[in-house]
């Protein structure tokens, strides 16, 4: 029932299997090889994180969404292979995990964006202390250089908002047919209800101070395409 969620996610992070690329190998490269323990954040449907799964089998892969429809299809397709947290990154998401961590690795794609300032701070905050000592943190979103994005948006193609956002409501209601979804998406649509993306976008600098200030050691750029960049932290 996830089918066409890349192609979806594409639309709005472009070159995204060559982000997932240097992600990934940037990871091993800083844990010493694959990471055991791992948390994708806004992990939706678990599509990224059963792919790490998949690259390290040894790892135990869990994520964290707010969404019951996307964790339910998370479940239906990768339950035994990812541990699915149901949280809410507005919130004390974290007080839940502690027990379950400390994590190697701690991703967030394209979703620390719905995120006010002081809850992405907070994420910084609270991913610092669930890793381990050396562990990462990577951050994927929109991250635009005001010197550097122009030249870049000329080389790489820019994100069609218009076009992004149809593939994504034609996937949306692609589900919304699905009987058997009816109860989760009617849980869905009264959590979502009032919440509206922050769609808070500042440059990479501010990641890094908000990295520094949650007391990360180095932190840098690890990818970039046009205004879309990774930032990895090192606890
Ligand atoms: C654009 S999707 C990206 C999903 C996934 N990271 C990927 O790249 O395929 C954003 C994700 O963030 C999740 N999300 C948004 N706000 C959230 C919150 N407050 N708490 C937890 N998850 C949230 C959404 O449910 C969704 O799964």
């Amino acid at each position: 029932m996830r089918s066409g969620w890349d192609e979806v996610m594409a639309g709005f992070l472009p070159a995204a299997q060559s982000g997932e690329a240097a992600m990934l190998t940037v990871a091993e490269a800083v844990c010493g090889g694959p990471p055991r323990r791992v948390l994708d954040l806004g992990g939706g449907p678990g599509v990224f994180a059963e792919r790490m799964a998949t690259r390290w089998p040894a790892a135990d892969v869990a994520v964290l969404d707010l969404d019951p429809v996307l964790l339910a299809l998370a479940a239906a397709a990768a339950g035994d292979r990812l541990t699915l947290h149901r949280g809410d990154l507005e919130a004390s998401w974290w007080a839940d995990l502690a027990a379950a961590g400390p994590y190697d690795l701690i991703t967030t794609v394209m979703t620390i964006h719905y995120l006010a300032a002081d809850q992405a701070r907070a994420l910084y905050r609270a991913a610092r202390a669930l890793l381990s000592p050396g562990g990462l943190l990577v951050v994927a979103d929109l991250m635009p250089e005001p010197a550097l994005t122009g030249v870049m948006d000329r080389l790489h193609p820019a994100v069609d908002e218009a076009v992004a956002g149809l593939a994504w409501t034609r996937w949306w209601d692609q589900l919304r047919a699905d009987a058997s979804l009816e109860p989760l998406m009617s849980e869905r649509a009264s959590l979502l209800r009032d919440r509206v993306p922050a769609e808070f976008t500042p440059p990479v600098d501010w990641h890094r101070a908000a990295a520094r200030d949650a007391g990360f050691g180095e932190a840098g750029v690890v990818w970039r395409w046009g205004a879309h960049a990774a930032l990895a932290a090192v606890a």
